[in-house]
C-alpha cells in the first residue's frame, strides 16, 4: 500500500513537469476518441464525439507527445449573464489519480471566465464520485432547482438545455466571485 502511495506520489509530480495544457488540433482526435471510448458507456460517446466537432473549444493535457486527458468547453447567453459549461471532461485510466482532470477543469474554468463568463456549469450523474470530486475541489459548487431558479427565473429551462442537463444529474456551478454578488 505506502509503495503504491509513493508511486502515485512520484507519478503525479513527475507529470506536473511535463504535462501541457493546450487547445486540440485535428491530429489529436484519435487520441481523445479512444479515451472517449475507454471514458464513457456507449450512449454518450456518440454524444461525446460529435461534440468532437461542434461548436465550443477542446483543451487536451498532453505528456511526451500523448494526449492524456480532454474538456469540451461551450459558451452561451444566460439571458441576463453570460455563462460557460464544462459540457465533456475524461482522463486516460492509465492517467487517472494524477490530478490530470483538476488541471484540466481549473484551465478550462480560466479560459471561460478570461473570456467574459460569469458562472461556469457541468452536470454530472449523482454516482461520479470521480467527477463530483474534481469539480468540488475546483471550486464548483452543488446548485439545487431552487438555487438555479433564484438565479435565472423561468430562464433556468435555457440553462439546462445549453448545458446538456440528463435528468438525475447534479448541476455544478462556479462564479467569478469577484463580478458576481448575486450569486452568493
Ligand atoms: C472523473 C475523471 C475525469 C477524474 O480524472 P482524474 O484525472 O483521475 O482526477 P484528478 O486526479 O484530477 O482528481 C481530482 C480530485 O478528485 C479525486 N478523485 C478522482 N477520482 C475519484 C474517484 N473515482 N473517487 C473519489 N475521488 C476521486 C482525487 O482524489 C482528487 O482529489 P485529491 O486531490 O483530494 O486527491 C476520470 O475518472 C474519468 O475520466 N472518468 C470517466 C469520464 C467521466 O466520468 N467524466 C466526468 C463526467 S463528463
Amino acid at each position: 500500500m505506502i509503495s503504491v502511495i509513493f508511486l502515485l506520489g512520484s507519478l503525479r509530480s513527475e507529470l506536473k513537469q511535463v504535462l501541457k495544457i493546450r487547445p486540440s488540433i485535428q491530429s489529436d482526435e484519435g487520441s481523445i476518441r479512444e479515451i472517449i471510448d475507454l471514458s464513457f458507456p456507449v450512449f454518450f460517446r456518440f454524444f461525446a464525439s460529435h461534440s468532437l466537432s461542434s461548436k465550443g473549444l477542446v483543451l487536451v493535457s498532453e505528456t511526451a507527445g500523448k494526449i492524456v486527458g480532454f474538456v469540451k468547453l461551450i459558451e452561451f447567453g444566460g439571458g441576463i449573464r453570460e455563462c460557460g459549461c464544462i459540457l465533456w471532461l475524461a482522463v486516460h485510466p492509465d492517467f487517472r489519480g494524477c490530478h490530470i482532470a483538476l488541471g484540466l477543469v481549473e484551465a478550462g474554468a480560466n479560459y471561460l471566465f478570461n473570456h467574459g463568463s460569469d458562472a461556469i456549469f457541468a452536470s454530472t450523474q449523482k454516482r461520479n464520485f470521480g467527477s463530483l470530486a474534481t469539480f468540488g475541489k475546483a471550486g464548483f459548487r452543488t446548485m439545487g432547482f431552487q438555487d438555479l431558479w433564484r438565479l435565472f427565473g423561468l430562464r433556468v429551462f435555457g440553462l439546462y438545455r445549453n448545458i446538456w442537463y440528463a435528468p438525475g444529474e447534479i448541476v455544478l456551478m462556479k462564479d467569478n466571485a469577484k463580478l458576481l454578488p448575486w450569486a452568493r
